[in-house]
């Protein structure tokens, strides 16, 4: 009935068995038995497979306008009349270094770092550029254009408009020198 061996190997595995079960380092990726029903293409919590009745808009969403002529006209900062706007100003300072320096230049002037391998960008110094409404830089931003790169997948929209309050603040500072 039960061998010495039964009784073994019973007891091999039942050692094995609990030493995995206690083990508990968090830092570790787990072995996933037959992961496919935990993976599986199931909706998420707040998630659903339902598409969205027609017409609708999710409440985070950005309504962008088709055109650059829209943009200008209807898209507004929502940092043009805020408090902390040194704090705004620093930030886009930062963003810009990030994001458009190497290629515009320091001061927007259209002298960056790599302008002797690609074609110059304009001197958004210009009183042209003044002119312009911040819509059209966020636009511009959002989209590029011929030789621009669309950034608008890696700067979000918050940070877009930091980076135009920067751009606003250097055309300021160019205008008094
Ligand atoms: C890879 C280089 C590069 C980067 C990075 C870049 N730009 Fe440009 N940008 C250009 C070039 C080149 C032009 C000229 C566009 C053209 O003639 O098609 C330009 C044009 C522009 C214009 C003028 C567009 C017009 O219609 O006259 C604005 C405004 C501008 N860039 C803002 C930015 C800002 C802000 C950033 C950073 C978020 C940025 N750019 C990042 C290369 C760059």
């Amino acid at each position: 009935m039960f061998s010495i061996k039964k009784i073994l190997f019973g007891c091999i595995f039942a050692t094995l068995f609990f030493i995995g079960a206690c083990e508990d380092d968090r830092t570790i990726t787990k072995l996933q038995y037959m992961p496919d029903m935990a993976d599986g293409p199931v909706a998420k919590v707040g998630r659903s497979f339902l598409l969205p009745p027609e017409g609708s808009v999710a409440y985070n969403a950005i309504i962008y306008p088709k055109t650059i002529e829209e943009a200008e006209k209807f898209l507004l900062s929502p940092f043009n009349n805020v408090e902390n706007k040194a704090v705004v100003l620093k930030e886009g300072a930062h963003l810009f270094s990030l994001f458009c320096k190497h290629c515009h230049g320091p001061k927007a002037e259209g002298n960056g770092s790599i302008v002797h391998k690609f074609p110059r960008p304009p001197n958004l110094m210009e009183e042209r550029y003044k002119e312009k409404a911040d819509g059209f830089f966020f636009y511009r931003i959002t989209f590029g254009s011929a030789l621009m790169p669309s950034l608008g997948h890696a700067i979000d929209a918050e940070e877009r408009w930091k980076i135009i309050a920067h751009l606003r603040d250097l055309q300021e500072k160019a205008h008094e020198s």
